[in-house]
């Protein structure tokens, strides 16, 4: 089979690229390396180093036919979309835009895309939420990915092109990248904790807000089952354990993992920052049966993974 990841430089795309080819599979990678990096990429890929929202982008694959089109590469901050709001449109939605069309003009029938739980926003007191529940995007980022969802329903409709959108919760996991202190609770966390160069770690927002905290490796194993299983055809789904933990249970696992001394100095949030969020997954588990890696379990592989490199 021949796949399009798009991202697979990236923390979540160069895993699901990497399982891919591990199965024998032809991989193709567009990356611009904005946030993802080379040494990610894994070998035996096409790599194409060029930004996916441009038109001389999707010419270089040359009109190749894929069997899926993984589009997981995108621009994932809520705090980004709003410094550059024009930029985050043109990675987030334009790039969908395109790569659709692209399966228009190639053939290929099936659009795999990463959405997010940010698409929900907030909404009174409501902490969890359900595929049926109303959007109510509070970034530019989640009107961007509720737009990409959009996009691909009507793609379905009018071109009988397969899609399914996974509202992606707190991926956390070995792989991410903890340089990126505007993305990931957990990576952001963990490196202040770690690195001598922080005295101490900054908290932005309150210690009672909450995620849904789902791990590198469910994820991996869900994005590609959904391509494959036809349960998952034309759904928009959460992709969360549906169970919340709080900022303050995450810094204090992180702390007592490593037993650090380090003190917690707690600041303003940022805009467009979810007080709290957590998945009701009932969907995905009524498709999907294997079960899903407990925090703690995960927290101490990524610090594993973290210590060994
Ligand atoms: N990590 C999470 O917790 C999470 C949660 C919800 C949704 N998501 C979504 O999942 C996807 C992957 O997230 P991630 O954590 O792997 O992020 P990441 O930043 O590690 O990976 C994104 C990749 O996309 C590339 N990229 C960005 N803009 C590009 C462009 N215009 N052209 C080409 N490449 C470009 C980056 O260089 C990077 O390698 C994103 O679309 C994100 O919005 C992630």
């Amino acid at each position: 089979m021949r796949y399009l990841v798009t991202g697979g430089a990236g923390f979540i795309g160069s895993a699901i690229a990497n399982r891919l080819l591990n199965e024998g599979n032809e991989v193709y990678v567009i990356d611009n390396l904005q946030t993802g990096h080379l040494s990610n990429i894994p070998k035996n890929t096409v790599f194409i180093n060029e930004d996916f929202s441009k038109n001389e982008t999707i010419e270089k694959l040359q009109n190749a036919k894929f069997d899926v089109i993984f589009h997981i590469g995108g621009q994932s901050s809520g705090e980004i979309s709003f410094e550059d709001p024009e930029y985050d449109l043109n990675t987030n939605t334009l790039s969908t835009l395109k790569l659709l069309q692209y399966c228009v003009k190639t053939g290929c029938k099936k659009f795999v895309y990463a959405s997010t739980m940010s698409v929900y926003g907030e909404q009174s007191n409501k902490e969890q939420f359900s595929e049926d529940d109303v959007e109510n995007p509070k970034s530019f980022y989640a009107v961007g990915k509720l737009a990409s969802e959009k996009y691909m329903k009507i793609f379905a409709q009018q071109y009988d092109i397969e899609y399914v959108a996974l509202r992606y919760f707190n991926v956390y996991g070995p792989g991410q990248n903890l340089e990126n202190l505007k993305q990931g609770m957990v990576s952001i966390y963990l490196k202040q904790f770690l690195d001598d160069s922080f005295e101490k770690v900054l908290v932005k927002g309150d210690l009672n807000r909450f995620r849904d905290l789902i791990y590198i490796d469910d994820v991996v194993d869900i994005t590609i089952e959904s391509s494959r299983n036809d349960k998952f055809k034309n759904k928009i789904l959460n992709i969360g354990t549906g169970k919340k933990t709080t900022v303050k249970q995450i810094l204090t696992l992180i702390k007592d993992n490593l037993q650090s001394t380090k003190d917690i100095v707690i600041s303003k949030g940022t805009p467009g920052d979810q007080f709290g969020i957590y998945a009701n997954n009932q969907l995905l588990l009524s498709i999907y049966d294997k079960p899903l890696t407990s925090f703690e379990q995960g927290l101490k592989k990524m610090i594993e993974w973290v210590k060994e490199n």
